[in-house]
């Protein structure tokens, strides 16, 4: 499979104390690959890194070109883009407003375009237009978002736990939307600490311990790994996500 994006040998560090090492993955071209990982394993650290808010060192090819010296916007114009774990909105701000605001590079006929899209994929954020980004519930916010991110047309999308702080049936919802992205053609770096639920709509995925990747493989293997069952896929995840 081509290589969209390609992570090779990437160390983070802030300061002296180095979050992410040695950090080798790749995302193919129509491929949803997820991170799974406890907190504080350098997750958000290596995505904030490879979108360019955070210096790295060692190799990112994006579209076989190397991107880990461009400025963050010539990263998104490349085609990369993030939704950051806490979102990130203007919350007095109106959804509209928000979701426009994402476009702001794109020409006006493509922006209008890709608004339409979005609210094809988020009805719900097309009932609420007019309402403040301030006052969504959280799964909103989260859809205004991955809508906001979407304007810029990614090819890669990196979503940083997209089900942070909500409810299972919109996380449901949530992970739907992602793998609609897939079938539209974006491909999807997503980290979570849900991992059941990021395992079972994800093709591949790399398991992340102390800054480091000590696992990875096709989803459905990794999801029958003894140790990753023990550690991510135990008991009290399975009860949150069936209630
Ligand atoms: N700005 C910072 N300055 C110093 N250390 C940091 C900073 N941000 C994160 N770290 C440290 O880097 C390590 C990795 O953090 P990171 O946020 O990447 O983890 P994570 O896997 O995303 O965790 P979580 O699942 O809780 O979001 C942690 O030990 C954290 O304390
Ligand atoms: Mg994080």
């Amino acid at each position: 499979m081509t290589k969209l994006l390609a992570v090779n040998d990437v160390h983070v560090s802030y300061g002296k104390v180095e979050a992410v090492r040695n950090a080798t993955l790749d995302v193919g071209a129509n491929e949803i690959v997820t991170i799974i990982g406890a907190n504080g394993a350098g997750k958000t650290t290596l995505l904030n890194a490879i979108m360019g808010i955070l210096p790295l060192t060692g190799s990112v090819t994006f579209a076989d070109r190397q991107i880990s010296k461009l400025e963050i916007e010539d990263r998104v114009a490349a085609g990369l883009c993030i939704v950051p774990e806490h979102r990130e909105l203007f919350g007095t701000m109106t959804v509209e407003e928000n979701v426009r605001l994402g476009g702001f590079r794109v020409s006006r006929a493509v922006a209008a375009r890709e608004e339409e899209r979005v609210y094809t994929l988020f009805p719900r954020l097309k009932e609420r237009r007019t309402q403040l980004a301030g006052t969504l519930s959280g799964g909103e916010q989260q859809m205004l978002a991955m809508g906001r991110a979407l304007m810029s047309q990614p090819r890669l999308l990196m979503l940083d736990e997209p089900s942070l702080g909500l409810a299972p049936l919109i996380v449901a919802d949530i992970f739907r939307t992602v793998s609609e992205l897939k079938q539209a053609g974006v491909s999807v770096l997503l980290v979570e600490q849900n991992a059941r639920a990021a395992l079972e709509i994800a093709d591949r995925a790399y398991v992340m311990e102390l800054g480091e990747f000590v696992m990875n493989g096709s989803a459905k293997d990794i999801s029958g790994d003894q140790r990753v069952v023990a550690s991510y896929l135990g008991f009290q995840h399975d009860e949150q996500n069936k209630l």
